[in-house]
């Protein structure tokens, strides 16, 4: 076994099932490899010394671009809605409608405040985003051996975008599909572009992407890397998938949830702020190549 899976915070349901695919994806090689990843909370940090760290749309609600008010409004959305986003007794099902209500009126919030597109960067800028611990050598390895990687989130694609970007890591192998901002002519904000991306709908956003991943049609390895029980379809667009491993990251309400996260990825990750595990794999794999 890897020996960055001995990790006090690694839970692991079946032991053996995972030496088996990561043995597969250690054949198929870089080549063959393909990294399916949500955004906030999975790249992104959750917590820094006990306080937690913005989403994308955090980022922006909580910046100088918006109103008092409409801060305030975002803000009761959030403790609203984001219970019910991790609630666990609840089924998808239920989530689905109040989830499109929750994005639905957050983004019809943001557009009232004519946000203006060359203001995002300095929103980015001020914010206390933070990707995780190790992400610069994922992004560059990624990189250096060809492996595309794409980023599906319910977050909002220009703040996600610039993130990246900041941090010197926005390499070309790197897709976004995402929730992105429409802004008029004069560069103010009117509208969100095309279909509303929540936590609770990546399998039909996975579906009607699938062009983006299947770029590569010898990429039928993959890796997903998810924090929501939503990021488990990310992957539903590929086709001919030959080995997926789903690694999830467990956040919030450990102890309520530990028990579906098991039953749902290949690899929890217990209240880990790095990306040492994912980097271990991926060294593993593209070592042998
Ligand atoms: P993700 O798919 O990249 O993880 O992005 C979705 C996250 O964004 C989800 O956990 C909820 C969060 N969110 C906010 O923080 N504020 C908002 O206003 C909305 C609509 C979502
Ligand atoms: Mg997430």
């Amino acid at each position: 076994m890897l020996p960055v899976l001995a990790k006090p915070n690694v839970c692991i349901r079946d032991q053996k099932r995972v030496e088996e695919i990561i043995l597969s994806l250690q054949n198929g090689g870089a080549s063959k490899l393909q990294i399916i990843s949500d955004f906030d909370m999975t790249l992104t940090r959750f917590a820094h010394n006990g306080k937690r760290c913005p989403t994308s749309h955090n980022i922006v609600d909580t910046s100088r671009l918006i109103s008092e008010d409409c801060k305030k409004t975002l803000k009761d959305l959030l403790d609203t809605y984001y219970p019910i986003e991790i609630d666990p007794s609840r089924s998808v099902a239920e989530k689905l409608p109040l989830m499109v209500e929750w994005w639905t009126k957050a983004h019809g919030c943001l557009v009232e405040q004519k946000i203006r597109k060359d203001q995002l960067e300095m929103a980015v800028r001020e914010s206390d985003a933070m990707l995780r611990d190790g992400f610069k050598p994922f992004f560059d390895k990624l990189y250096e051996h060809s492996i595309p990687l794409v980023i599906f989130s319910a977050g909002i694609g220009d703040v996600l975008e610039e993130i990246i970007r900041q941090a010197g890591v926005f390499h070309p192998n790197v897709k976004v599909v995402s929730n992105y901002m429409d802004f008029d002519d004069n560069g103010v904000l009117r509208a969100f572009k095309g279909e509303l991306i929540h936590t609770y709908n990546k399998r039909e956003g996975a579906l009607k992407n699938s062009g983006l991943f299947n770029q590569q049609t010898e990429s039928r390895n993959i890796i997903l890397l998810g924090d929501s029980m939503g990021d488990l379809s990310m992957a539903d667009g590929v086709e001919n998938t030959e080995n997926i491993l789903k690694i999830g990251f467990l956040n919030d309400k450990v102890e309520e949830r530990r028990e579906q996260y098991l039953n749902s990825y290949d690899i929890v990750l217990v209240k880990d702020e790095s990306m040492d595990v994912v980097n271990g794999i991926l060294q593993h794999i593209i070592a042998k190549n």
